[in-house]
Parts: structure tokens; C-alpha cells; sequence
């Protein structure tokens, strides 16, 4: 087995109802494809991670990559795993406000997320970490 974990910014032209479309649809093919994951999104700041069968991954994490509805996309963690953190979830989308910290905090696939967001507590109230300008 696999895991992958990203970061990446969401198009602001991009609805509701829309983001739905997006995550049941990606449920239902994670679930064709043996993947359990999460999405958070807090604001437009996206941290997700997938895990299942490396060639499923892979081909789901390049059309991800290749999605222009968000952008920024960066890779953070892709190696090989024996357990799943997500067991039972398709894609969990957790739409994060201010009172997400609770329920992040007790899932322990979630907190580990949130690690690579600086915590969850940084990721709940400030969303991703901002990038160093590389001009300065
Ligand atoms: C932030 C974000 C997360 C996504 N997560 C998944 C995912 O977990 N699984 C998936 O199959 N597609 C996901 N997608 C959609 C894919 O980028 C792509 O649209 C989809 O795999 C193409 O399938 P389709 O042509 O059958 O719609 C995501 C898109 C975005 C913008």
C-alpha cells in the first residue's frame, strides 16, 4: 500500500455546490479503487491525503495534480505504508472553521494530517503555513 499527502489551493470561482460535485465523485471512484482519504479545507487551503493500492495512487494523485480547479499543488509525503489512517472513509471532506479543532484532534489519522500543516491547531485558525517569498 501507499499514502500520499498534498497541499493546494482551491479556485475561489468554485461553489458549494460545486465542491460537492467534486467530492462525491471522488468518493465514489476512491471507493472503485480501494482509496480511503481526507480533504480539509480550511478557507481555500486544501491538505489531503490518500492511501490504497500504489498504481491507483499513483493515477489518482497525476489527474489531481493535473486538476485546474486548485492550484499551488505540492507534494508532501508518498511512501509506502502497511496500515491506513482512513480506514472506512472514501474521501472525508472536513470543511474547517473554528470548531473543527475538537473533532481533528480526536481522530488520530486527522491530527497526523494536520502535522504537515504545522498542527492542527495552526491549520484550524491560519490555514497553510504561507510559502517563504523567494525574493526576499
Ligand atoms: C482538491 C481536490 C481533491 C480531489 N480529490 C480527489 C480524490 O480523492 N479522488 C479522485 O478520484 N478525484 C479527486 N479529485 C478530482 C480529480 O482531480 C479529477 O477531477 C477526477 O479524478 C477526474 O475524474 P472524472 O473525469 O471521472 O471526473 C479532486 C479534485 C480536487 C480539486
Amino acid at each position: 500500500m501507499f499514502r500520499i499527502v498534498y497541499t493546494s489551493r482551491l479556485d475561489p470561482a468554485i461553489g458549494r455546490a460545486e465542491i460537492e460535485a467534486i467530492v462525491a465523485r471522488a468518493q465514489a471512484r476512491n471507493k472503485r479503487d480501494g482509496i480511503t482519504g481526507a480533504w480539509l479545507m480550511r478557507g481555500r487551503d486544501c491538505l489531503s491525503a490518500l492511501e490504497g493500492p500504489p498504481k491507483a495512487v499513483r493515477e489518482t494523485t497525476e489527474q489531481i495534480w493535473d486538476d485546474r480547479r486548485h492550484s499551488e499543488f505540492r507534494l508532501h509525503e508518498m511512501k509506502p505504508t502497511d496500515d491506513r489512517h482512513f480506514e472506512g472513509w472514501d474521501l472525508e471532506f472536513v470543511d474547517v472553521d473554528d470548531q473543527s479543532l475538537a473533532r481533528i484532534e480526536a481522530h488520530p489519522g486527522l491530527s497526523w494530517l494536520c502535522r504537515f500543516a504545522g498542527g492542527a491547531e495552526a491549520f484550524v485558525s491560519q490555514g497553510l503555513p504561507s510559502e517563504p517569498d523567494p525574493n526576499s
